[in-house]
């Protein structure tokens, strides 16, 4: 498949989509970039394990950087665990990275299984930067990134192995998400998701959810919603792992670097609380 060329009118549906694009166009954070700078995989996601709290020490002049490449450890190792769940993918297998952001778990994916990878997303600026670190690391053939909405991709249908939305199943309903993958996936195909999900047994939306859906204009889902979603379109769920404790120390490093952007605050208080959850959640297309 070539990289589609839509007009944003045909893959921006509503006001609401075009305000994600347009957050997503103009987006340079530091805590996005300088951690991509490192070995060139850019992420927007966060990070998961242990911190090595051992680069606060050291001479202050290089402390910053080596936060940073912790930081971006972090990511990576998310974006790796995320990848474990993928099941066995084999080089002829496509799978589809939905809403890719920059574009680092496609590489990955490329580099660990040798399979083409599709990436999507709303923002063009994303895209474009995608499309040109995947030719400068010489995988443009097989990683390909598109201008196009996961909602209604227009790619061929039965035509993926796995699908996974890496923090962007927020920004969209879930059964209107999760019947485009079902139809996406070939039968016994794997669905995989990280995400931030509220809490159905504390209760509704908390004020610290409600705070990270302000700053991210989205839309915190609850957990509940994912396993009805996932039932309605033919995903039954085979994995779920409660990934909470495991970022909290991430979220600790980041609020103390240079980097932080304000928002650490209200997700170590949603995390500590218990109004939300970071999980990841594994499911096969029947
Ligand atoms: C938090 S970023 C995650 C990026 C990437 N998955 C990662 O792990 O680095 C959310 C992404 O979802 C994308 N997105 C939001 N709504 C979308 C939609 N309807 N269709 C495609 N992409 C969408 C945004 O453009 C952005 O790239």
């Amino acid at each position: 498949m070539t990289t589609t060329r839509s007009a944003p009118s045909e893959v921006l549906r509503n006001d609401y989509q075009k305000s994600v694009a347009a957050y997503w166009n103009k987006e340079k954070d530091p805590v996005n970039l300088r951690l991509g700078d490192v070995d060139g995989l850019y992420h927007h996601h966060y990070g998961i394990g242990e911190v090595d709290w051992s680069v606060l020490e050291g001479p202050a002049d290089t402390r910053e950087e080596r936060i940073i490449a912790e930081m971006h450890r972090l990511e990576t190792a998310q974006a790796e665990v995320l990848l474990d769940h993928l099941g066995n993918v084999g080089p002829d297998d496509r799978l589809l990275d939905a809403g890719c952001g920059r574009g680092g778990s496609s590489i990955m994916a490329n580099e660990r299984f040798g399979c083409s990878v599709d990436g999507v997303s709303i923002s063009e600026q994303q895209v474009e930067f995608a499309n040109k670190e995947a030719s400068r690391r010489g995988v443009a053939d097989k990683v390909r990134y598109h201008f196009a909405n996961m909602l209604d991709t227009g790619f061929e249908t039965g035509a993926y192995r796995g699908i996974w939305n890496n923090e962007s199943t927020m920004y969209v309903d879930l059964f209107d998400l999760f019947a485009e993958h079902s139809r996406q996936l070939s039968f016994g195909g794997r669905y995989v998701t990280i995400t931030g999900c509220y809490n159905d047994v504390t209760g509704g939306r908390s004020k610290a959810v409600a705070q990270i859906d302000q700053h991210y204009t989205c839309n915190i889902h609850p957990r509940s919603k994912y396993f009805s979603a996932m039932t309605a379109n033919n995903l039954v769920p085979i994995s779920v792992v409660d990934l909470t404790a495991q970022t909290i120390p991430y979220w600790e490093l980041r609020e103390k670097s240079s980097v932080a952007t304000g928002i650490e605050g209200p997700f170590l208080q949603a995390y500590r609380e218990g109004s939300f959850h970071y999980l990841l959640i594994a499911a096969d297309r029947i």
